[in-house]
C-alpha cells in the first residue's frame, strides 16, 4: 500500500508514450493466462505474436488508449472511432471489475463522440463477457472463432424532450375527445 493509493483503488488514465512496454506485457500475460480453455495454447501464442510494441505505440499515438492503474498498470483498452480494438487485464487482477470499468469508459467516450453503436471483435474466451454487457453477435464467426459484435446505445431523452413528448400526447388525446365521431 502506498500513501498515494492507500486502499488499492483502481484509477483510469490516458496512456502516454513510454507505456507500450508495460501494456505489451499485460497483453501477453492476459492472453496466455486468461484465454484458455476456449483458445488452444498454439492459437494463444499466435495471438500474442500478432501485435508488438510498435503496434501499441501507434495505438497510443493515433487512437484513444486508457490504462487502469493500481500503483502500476493492470489493464488497458483501445478505442478507434466507435470500435473497441483491444482490452486486456492482467490475470492477477481479473474478475474484479477492471475490464468492465475500462469498457464502460470506452463506451462513454464512443457515445460522447456521437456514435449510436459500439463495435468490436469478441475473441472466443471473451464472448460471454461481452454478451453480459449488452453486446450482440452481428455477423458470422471468423476463422479464428472470434465474433463481430455490436452494442446499440439506448439514447436517454432529456427532461425537456420528455416533457414535450408528454405535452404532444396530452394535446392529441384532447383533440380526439373534442373532434366529432
Ligand atoms: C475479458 C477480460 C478483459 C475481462 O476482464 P476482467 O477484469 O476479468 O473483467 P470483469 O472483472 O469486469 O468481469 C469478469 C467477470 O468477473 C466478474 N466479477 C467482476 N467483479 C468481481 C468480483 N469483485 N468478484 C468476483 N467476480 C467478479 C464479473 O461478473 C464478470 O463475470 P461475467 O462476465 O459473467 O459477468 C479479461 O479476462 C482478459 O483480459 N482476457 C484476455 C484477453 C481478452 O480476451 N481480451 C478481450 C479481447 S476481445
Amino acid at each position: 500500500m502506498s500513501r498515494s493509493n492507500p486502499v488499492g483503488v483502481t484509477l483510469i488514465r490516458r496512456a502516454h508514450p513510454g507505456d507500450e512496454e508495460a501494456l505489451g506485457a499485460i497483453r501477453r500475460s492476459s492472453i496466455l493466462g486468461l484465454s484458455a480453455p476456449r483458445v488452444p495454447a498454439d492459437e494463444a501464442e499466435r495471438w500474442v505474436g500478432g501485435a508488438g510494441a510498435a503496434r501499441i505505440a501507434r495505438a497510443i499515438r493515433e487512437h484513444s488508449v486508457w490504462v487502469a492503474v493500481q500503483e502500476t498498470a493492470i489493464g488497458w483498452i483501445e478505442v478507434d472511432q466507435n470500435r473497441v480494438t483491444a482490452l486486456y487485464v492482467a490475470p492477477e487482477f481479473s474478475r474484479r471489475g477492471v475490464g468492465s470499468g475500462l469498457l464502460c469508459m470506452a463506451e462513454t467516450s464512443i457515445q460522447r463522440a456521437g456514435h449510436a453503436t459500439a463495435r468490436l471483435l469478441g475473441s472466443r474466451n471473451a464472448l460471454d463477457f461481452y454478451l453480459h454487457r449488452g453486446y450482440l453477435r452481428s455477423g458470422p464467426a471468423l476463422s479464428d472463432g472470434s465474433h463481430p459484435m455490436t452494442k446499440h446505445f439506448t439514447r436517454r431523452r432529456s427532461p425537456a424532450a420528455r416533457y414535450l413528448g408528454f405535452l404532444r400526447q396530452a394535446l392529441s388525446s384532447a383533440k380526439e375527445q373534442t373532434s366529432p365521431g
